[in-house]
């Protein structure tokens, strides 16, 4: 969510005449897209800030903006503990960045724009208040060219008990049918060979107006691709509870939809289930897999964990454990649990697991998982795979145009013959690393897989 966010602030400020400086120091505007999910998430970015408190004495004419989720939830806050940022503006506000940019210039004083009042717990107190579209993209705005993300949800109503989402990004909301096909068939133009659906609950994707669901969305998407250079759709995040039928045969028959699925589970007890208030069961998510298993043939299903929540018992934890042996995840993102202010769990629980408790907890786990990947990537070894090249693997997943070191990655040496170790992804998003000639970024590829690591694979 935030890299298309900060693409899209990328774009409104080169539509203005603005350029990406080549590094920080050099740069007239420096923007801190933020997140605020984990506490730590929010250290980065206060400790980022205090280190450029004396490059603002220095050079006044500097603007430094917090942007994102962590503007919404600390908004003047910001202003207290660095009391040299200029602008703070929270998620669904990008529209207005250029214009609050120039207040600024032309000496108006710090500015300060929130997408909506905070909400109440599990209520609908506010309308929201949040731009609904997109604004038109820009290729060079982009990490890279042929991938793209697209929006077709804001916000979320889960209200899970741990986490910040539903007060910093609004009440969930689905994008009409028409503006994102409208953006996926502009993205076609520049370019763009795969994209990503996003939002916090996809699966629960719905147009008021037309009635369409995610696997409608799909099956429209496909249509785009058969017709186009398009080659890949992907969605994320789903939640388990609105993952039916017709999405999983959606993603069987529909060519360019990759049998990939990010179902975040969070805990494999049911017990730490309820406390969470995710809204299921261990029973429900296990059948959910089993259901994409046999549907799907080949697809790779990725979690979400949290470890260490409120009263998470050994056993709650043993649990996860077995779900994680009996789903085998292509890979788990396993986070310790981090209390956040405003959610159900930090005003009504005590975080009583100890940092060491939820450390240990977080290898384990992250040992189960890391042995299930490499058997799992091992079983690729002799196999051809069809990969989109992306790029050359050093500057890979790297956000390196946000450091403004390289923004054109793919366009880095003028040698278009030079070998170069480039990288993809298969259908079920696993990366492969393999050598060959710049030509090749942006296309669709077939790579013979000679050796695998947990999390790449390597081909020829
Ligand atoms: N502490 C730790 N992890 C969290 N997540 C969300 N909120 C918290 C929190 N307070 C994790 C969840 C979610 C992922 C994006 O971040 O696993 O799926
Ligand atoms: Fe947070 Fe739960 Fe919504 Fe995901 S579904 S964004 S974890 S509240």
């Amino acid at each position: 969510m935030n890299v298309l966010d900060s693409e899209l602030m990328i774009a409104a400020l080169l539509r203005e005449g603005y350029s990406l400086a080549e590094s920080m120091k050099k740069a007239d505007i420096i923007l801190f897209n933020t997140c605020s999910i984990r506490q730590h998430a929010e250290d980065k970015i206060y400790s980022a800030l205090g280190r450029l408190r004396l490059v603002k004495e220095a050079h006044p004419e500097k603007i430094i903006g917090v942007m994102g989720c962590m503007a919404q939830k600390d908004n003047s806050l910001i202003f207290k503990r660095a009391p040299f940022v200029d602008l703070v503006l929270g998620p669904g506000q990008i529209a207005r960045l250029p214009e609050l940019i120039e207040k600024i210039r032309a000496g108006q004083g710090p500015q300060m724009e929130l997408s909506l009042e905070r909400r109440g717990r599990g209520r609908h107190e506010v309308e929201d208040s949040f731009d609904f579209y997109d604004p038109m993209r820009e290729a060079t705005a982009r990490l890279n060219p042929f991938m793209a993300y697209v929006r077709i949800m804001f916000g979320c109503d889960q209200f899970c008990t741990y986490c910040i989402v539903p007060y910093v990004r609004g009440p969930e909301q689905s994008r009409p049918v028409g503006e994102i096909l409208a953006e996926i068939r502009q993205l076609v133009d520049q370019g763009c060979r795969e994209i990503t659906l996003i939002g916090q609950t996809v699966s629960k994707y719905h147009d008021k107006t037309s009635g369409t669901s995610l696997s409608g969305l799909l099956e429209m998407c496909e249509r785009i691709a058969e017709t186009t250079n398009l080659e890949r759709i992907r969605f994320v995040t789903s939640h388990p509870n609105s993952m039916t039928t017709d999405l999983f045969e959606a993603v069987r028959d529909l060519p360019h939809v990759m049998p990939y699925f990010h179902v975040p589970a969070q805990s494999g007890s049911n017990a730490q289930l309820k406390k969470m208030n995710r809204g299921y069961s261990v029973e429900k998510y296990r059948e959910v897999c089993h259901q994409i298993y046999e549907t799907v043939p080949g697809a790779a299903i990725t979690s979400d964990f949290i470890v260490g929540f409120c009263d998470e018992s050994e056993d709650d934890f043993q649990q996860t454990i077995q779900l994680v042996e009996d789903i085998r995840f292509k890979n788990s993102f396993i986070f310790k649990f981090s209390p956040r202010e405003g959610t159900k769990a930090y005003e009504l629980w005590e975080d009583n697991i100890p940092d060491e408790v939820k450390r240990r907890r977080n290898n384990e786990l992250l040992a189960v998982q890391n042995r299930i990947s490499t058997e799992d990537s091992e079983k690729f070894i002799g196999q051809e795979v069809e990969i989109l090249v992306e790029g050359t693997s050093k500057n890979a997943n790297k956000l390196t145009i946000l450091e403004g070191q390289d923004s054109n990655f793919y366009e880095n040496s003028h040698d278009p013959n030079a070998i170069l170790q480039l990288t993809g992804r298969t259908p079920c998003d696993r990366i492969v690393v393999f050598d060959g000639p710049r030509s090749l970024i942006g296309e669709i590829k077939k790579v013979k897989i000679v050796k695998a690591s947990p999390f790449t694979l390597f081909g020829e």
